[in-house]
């Protein structure tokens, strides 16, 4: 009964999801403008006010705290939510210290470019050290707007500095927030596969859902759209990796509007290609993130001491706006015009109309070159051609400190099938050169340091990396790509499913399903037999603790159980094991003995990344070569434990990449 019931409300959730689908025919014909994209660009000021207008938008910002007021597109008077203070509609803020935010409120604005093709403004704010300090995040700040002639858009970017003497600081989280008008923005659009209707803002209310687990998610009980009744909401859902948080946004389905946030480059983000942040979210919310901890924590560097001076520039981006004729199909049409307007952006990259000399022009930036192999004598004794890696330049530092980097600009793209590679626009600056090869464990770095200068042309020649080998696998588990996309995921449950995240990709998003361990895995916990086990089945994403009610003690302990026919006793063994993920977690590994009282090895305490409780599949890698003397292992069969042994909560976690166990070399 029970699970006929729960079947059809998951189809009412697809048909639902159905509706709100786009047709994939790219239509971009139909885009409406009005107003001529040849109006040169118009500035205008009035009291505590400057607008800025192009005959297509008109953007209004507040004199001289630089928050965005208002902005006039199509028939729309304001496509942001006018009803809100004029601090709380467009604006940039960020986390510092004591989680308190600083909404960034600049004291001067000066026109830095007006001219008929575009005007630029810079809203700016010295930090003093007499009247701000406590009171504001230290740092000079540098707001600017630009609106260019036939862009229906505002570029924004940001050049932030802070000066050896400003006192240390912490700075968490960085961003530009849009609050868009919540009567007319209802459908949102993250991804081919994740966009469809979402409830409003007022239905996370106490009155009209339940949180569940902790604050950011809620099931929706009495939304006002009742169709959407049942549905699981959490902005992280939502969440992109980097590389892929190039375009999200918002349609209006009373006036086919769109309103969109476009990302053309990753280099003044932090963490690298796979970290991963929020995008749009239920409000209706559109966030272009710079900084943050998210599926990082605190092991990303946001720490600022007395004495280092720093100073980058965020962005641009654009925030587009386009509309299409209503009786077509104008969701797809927007969404594919944004698509359009994403790889114009791209191709104009680095801008040449920006006015600040913080942000170096393509002539002003250089090129890095080469060719990636991986040697790996097990697999092959020539080195391999490195396809699909990912290879970037960062700030110098150990050998994949990339992911936790969180100060300076990245530049990262992928080898093509011979393992060539081409950095290009890299700013002027001091670098180390990092990769990771998807199908091989580990991280490198060439042990040379790299500085670009203008015009820079520099051929690295052919680069090899070794991956961590000690001897020939006996077996292995998983796929070594940093993530647990590959392991078991489970059905979410049907009282908790998120209509968004119903493509098979994006599985892994669902609500609660650190809950399904326990169910799954009712009588003991898992077992992976190797030979007969399979990991896409039998190995569950997430090594979860187990929820059974009123104990303290959710400590979970897995087994791989393996037969060694012959045992090199005087050899060293090695279990190459590569973690996705570790949220207060401590991974205790005994070979052969659960009961002994001191594991064989730990990682000790490790992690703060929470991307299973951000419904991420992967957080921070993890990589340790852990070194097993032959005489832990006998002849027949052989059992490895691995116990998560922090159980405090649902979210003690650690997600495997990859486990492999090697023979002693000959
Ligand atoms: C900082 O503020 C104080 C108090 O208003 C003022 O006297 C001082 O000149 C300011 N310092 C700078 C560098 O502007
Ligand atoms: C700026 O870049 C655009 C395209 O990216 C190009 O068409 C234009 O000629 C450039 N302008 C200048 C002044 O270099
Ligand atoms: C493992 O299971 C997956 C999913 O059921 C299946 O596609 C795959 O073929 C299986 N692999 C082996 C080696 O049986
Ligand atoms: C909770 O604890 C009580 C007393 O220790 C025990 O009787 C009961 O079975 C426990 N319930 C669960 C769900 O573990
Ligand atoms: C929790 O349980 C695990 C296995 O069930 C056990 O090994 C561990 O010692 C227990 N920890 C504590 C603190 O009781
Ligand atoms: C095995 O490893 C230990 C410790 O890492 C080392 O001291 C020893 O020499 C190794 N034995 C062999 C045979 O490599």
């Amino acid at each position: 009964m029970e699970k006929v019931a729960n079947r059809v409300r998951l189809g009412l959730i697809v048909s639902l999801l159905f509706v709100c689908a786009f047709r994939s025919e790219i239509s971009t014909r139909k885009i409406l403008q009005e107003g001529d994209c040849n109006t040169h660009v118009r500035l205008r000021r009035s009291e505590q006010k400057v607008i800025i207008d192009n005959g297509l938008v008109e953007v209004t910002i507040e004199d001289p705290s630089g928050h965005v007021m208002g902005i006039k597109y199509m028939g729309m008077d304001n496509v942001i939510e006018c009803r809100n203070p004029s601090s709380s509609r467009g604006y940039w803020d960020f986390v510092w210290d004591g989680y308190a935010f600083d909404k960034m409120e600049t004291k001067y604005v000066e026109v830095v470019a007006h001219t008929d093709d575009i005007v630029e403004l810079s809203f700016t704010k010295k930090w003093n050290f007499t009247t701000d300090y406590g009171k504001t995040i230290p740092l000079n700040i540098d707001k600017r707007f630009i609106v260019r002639r036939g862009v229906p858009g505002l570029y924004m970017y940001g050049v932030l500095e802070r000066k050896e003497d400003f006192p240390d600081a912490q700075m968490y989280q960085l961003r530009i927030v849009f609050k868009l008008n919540a009567d007319r923005f209802g459908f949102m659009a993250i991804s081919d596969t994740r966009r469809g209707i979402v409830p409003r803002g007022d239905d996370r209310d106490s009155t009209r859902s339940q949180t569940l687990a902790f604050k950011e998610a809620v099931l929706l009980t009495n939304p006002s759209n009742p169709q959407l009744k049942g549905v699981v909401d959490d902005k992280y859902q939502y969440s992109c990796e980097n590389k892929d948080n190039k375009l999200h946004g918002w349609i209006s389905d009373n006036d086919a509007v769109g309103f969109w946030i476009i990302t053309p480059s990753n280099e003044f983000r932090t963490g690298g290609p796979h970290k991963q942040d929020l995008t749009s979210h239920v409000g209706p919310i559109a966030l272009s993130m710079f900084v943050s901890t998210h599926y990082t924590g605190i092991d990303i560097d946001v720490t600022y001491k007395k004495g280092e001076a720093w100073r980058k520039v965020f962005g641009p981006v654009l925030i587009y706006l386009n509309s299409a004729s209503s009786d077509d199909d104008y969701r797809s049409t927007l969404w594919n015009d944004a698509k359009r307007q994403l790889s114009e952006e791209i191709e104009s990259w680095p801008y040449n109309f920006t006015r600040s000399h913080d942000f170096p022009r393509a002539e002003e930036r250089g090129d890095v070159c080469g060719q990636l192999l991986v040697r790996d004598r097990c697999l092959d004794d020539e080195p391999m051609q490195a396809r699909s890696a990912f290879v970037g330049l960062a700030a110098p530092g150990n050998v994949g400190s990339w992911q936790t980097e969180g100060k300076g600009y990245q530049f990262w793209t992928q080898t093509d099938d011979t393992g060539r590679f081409d950095i290009k626009n890299v700013r002027a600056g001091e670098y180390n050169l990092y990769a990771w090869v998807h199908g091989f464990i580990g991280d490198y770095k060439l042990d040379l340091s790299i500085t670009i200068q203008p015009e820079n042309q520099i051929n690295l020649g052919t680069l090899i990396y070794d991956p961590p080998r000690n001897g020939p696998t006996l077996w292995e588990i998983g796929i070594p790509d940093r993530t647990a996309a590959e392991f078991f995921i489970p059905e979410p449950d049907p009282a908790f499913v998120n209509p968004l995240c119903l493509d098979a990709a994006d599985k892994f998003r669902q609500y609660g399903l650190w809950d399904r361990y326990s169910e799954l895995y009712r009588h003991g916990d898992l077992v992976y037999t190797v030979g007969v086990s399979n990991y896409s089945r039998d190995w569950f994403f997430a090594h979860v603790t187990r929820n059974t009610g009123n104990s303290t003690n959710w400590s979970t302990t897995w087994q791989i159980k393996f037969n060694l026919q012959h045992v090199n006793e005087r050899g060293n063994y090695t279990l190459q094991l590569a973690l996705a993920a570790a949220s207060n977690a401590e991974l205790q590994i005994r070979f052969n003995n659960p009961d002994a009282v001191r594991p064989d090895f730990t990682t000790n305490r490790i992690g703060y990344d929470n991307a299973v409780a951000r419904h991420g599949i992967h957080g921070l890698y993890r990589m340790y070569g852990i070194i097993v003397p032959g005489n832990r292992f006998k002849e027949g069969d052989n059992t490895i434990f691995l116990t998560q042994a922090r159980s405090l909560s649902s979210f003690n976690v650690v997600m495997y990449d990859y486990i492999r166990l090697e023979a002693p070399a000959d």
